[in-house]
């Protein structure tokens, strides 16, 4: 067994414990966390944020007794912080046999994960990982008992998702030609997972083919994992059922637009400490992420320039009263530069060479490819590491430009993202959508949240923050065509 900590970066071994299931892809481990006796600390803010996710403490008292998880084996893969570590103690609550990874190398807080281990749950998550471990992590959390996989899945970006595909595709190439493909890839991230593939292909060439008849289904959580999932269901190439939880109203509305809207400050200003009052912020992409990281930026005092591609984002930008321009023409104006767009090459180098001196790039976006960090690292520009997730570049000609978290997700990766809150109704959603994948065992597709849970999640929360609702009459009701106890929009509805 290999011990629960993580000392100076090393994983330590011991010998005892070690088990030897036949056809084994892994080496069963018990968890990796960084250091578990972070653990109270991780159990004193999951007490104190319980308080403020009435969603999920909802759930648990109203399925905890019914137990609806009870002899599902799920996998999640999703940023491992306190929020997340609560949701881990719902799905485990429902009857779940939970194992878990983060969905990003530098997003994991060490407490919580600590805590969750702490309470013998596999979870292999530290923050920090290098690529290599990231996707070891990720494969110890889709495998059960050494050779099984999960039934149900919790995604964010698509990672767990990614990684059975890949493995289904290289079987099926290697049943075909009887020999596997040489390695093609040149991005780093690529290769990792090529390689991790072929020591699974190694230990048991079926292994995928073998999980996934088991999988019931996969939620989820976030835009560019939903972009994944479209292009999958596009191509046929889909092998389960997927829950789209992201376009939940009370998902996409709420965590992407008010969830940025605090956690993007608190990002740049834990690990530049800068003033952003009178700064010009450029926000590159309009959609909710970037309207909340926009307001966000204005309410500080900042000038905000827009970037969009998308003609009406570009002009609710401009009738919100940002100013709306091409990248190129205000590199040399911005302060700081966000990427908001789950698209890639947005900020590249070139741009990075033209920006002012000083000026701070980073990327709230799922993936690091919004802004060309390799491409930087392979430049000329001299690289410090001030602290970590904090460097500085400076160019021949002397200029100087901050990037941070190394281009990855900046509101997790140099601070703890969202607040709990707001998380409390993302995950509400994530929590229904399990429920409703065990309960129905649907066909291979793409499923929404129904109108009326997101309204019920809505309703919970609203309750916490002293709302009152208005009620609807019967004649109110029979005038605008709805039913008194809603759904009160169409799905079509926008908000
Ligand atoms: P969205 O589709 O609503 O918005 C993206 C916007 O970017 C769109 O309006 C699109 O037109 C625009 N865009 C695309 N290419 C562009 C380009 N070249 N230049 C300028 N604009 C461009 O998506 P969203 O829900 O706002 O999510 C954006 C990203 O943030 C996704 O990767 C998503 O997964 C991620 N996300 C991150 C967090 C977080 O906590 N960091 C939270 C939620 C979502
Ligand atoms: N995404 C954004 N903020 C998050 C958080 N606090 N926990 C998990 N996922 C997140």
């Amino acid at each position: 067994m290999r011990t629960e900590t993580l000392q100076n970066k090393r994983v330590i071994k011991s010998k005892s414990n070690s088990s030897n299931i036949k056809n084994s892809v892994v080496e069963i481990l018990p968890h990796l966390v960084k250091d578990i006796k972070l653990a109270k600390l991780g159990r004193d803010k999951i007490d104190i944020s319980e308080r403020e996710m009435p969603g999920l403490m909802l759930l648990r008292k109203k399925y905890s007794r019914t137990k609806p998880l009870k002899g599902f084996k799920l996998t999640g893969s999703l940023h491992m912080t306190i929020e997340t570590a609560i949701l881990i103690e719902t799905l485990k609550d429902l009857g779940a046999d939970v194992r878990w990874a983060s969905c990003n190398i530098f997003s994991t807080q060490d407490e919580a994960a600590a805590a969750i281990a702490k309470t013998k749950t596999p979870v292999f998550a530290w923050k920090g990982e290098t690529l290599k471990e990231y996707w070891d992590c990720t494969l110890q959390a889709l495998t059960f008992n050494g050779n099984e996989g999960p039934n149900l899945i919790v995604d964010d970006g698509g990672d767990a998702t990614l990684l059975i595909h890949k493995g289904y595709e290289l079987e099926n190439y290697f049943n075909k030609k009887k020999k596997l493909p040489k390695i093609t890839a040149t991005i780093e991230e690529e290769i990792v997972i090529e390689k991790l593939l072929r020591k699974v292909h190694k230990r048991n060439p079926n292994h995928w083919h073998n999980i996934v008849p088991d999988i019931i289904g996969v939620s989820e959580e976030t835009t560019t994992g939903v972009a994944r999932l479209q292009q999958m269901v596009d191509d046929a190439s889909l092998l389960f059922p997927a829950f789209n939880v992201n376009d939940a109203a009370t998902k996409s509305k709420f965590d992407n637009l008010y969830g940025c809207r605090e956690s993007l400050a608190d990002g740049i200003k834990r690990s530049t400490e800068i003033m952003l009052a009178g700064k010009t912020v450029v926000v590159c992409g309009y959609g909710d992420v970037g309207k909340g990281s926009a307001q966000s930026m204005k309410s500080y005092g900042c000038k905000v320039i827009v970037t969009e591609i998308d003609p009406i984002c570009a002009l609710q930008a401009a009738m919100e009263g940002f100013e709306v321009r091409k990248l190129e023409d205000v590199l040399e104006r911005g302060n700081i530069f966000v990427t908001t767009t789950g698209n890639k090459d947005i900020i590249t180098l070139k741009h990075m060479r033209k920006m002012k001196d000083q000026a701070i790039v980073c990327n709230i976006g799922h993936f690091d490819n919004e802004i060309q960090v390799d491409a930087l690292n392979a430049s000329n520009a001299k690289r410090d590491t001030i602290k970590p997730q904090l460097d500085r570049y400076t160019f021949k000609n002397g200029k100087q430009i901050f990037l941070l978290a190394e281009g990855r997700l900046v509101n997790l990766g140099c601070a703890t993202g969202h607040a709990s809150f707001v998380m409390s109704t993302s995950f509400s959603n994530q929590v229904l959508a399990q429920i409703f994948l065990a309960q129905n065992k649907p066909a291979t597709g793409m499923y929404d949240l129904p109108r009326k849970l997101d309204e019920e999640v809505a309703r919970i929360h609203l309750q916490h923050l002293d709302a009152d609702l208005t009620r609807l009459s019967k004649e109110q009701a029979d005038y605008i065509g709805v039913n008194v106890n809603g759904p009160f929009k169409k799905d079509e509805y926008r908000y």
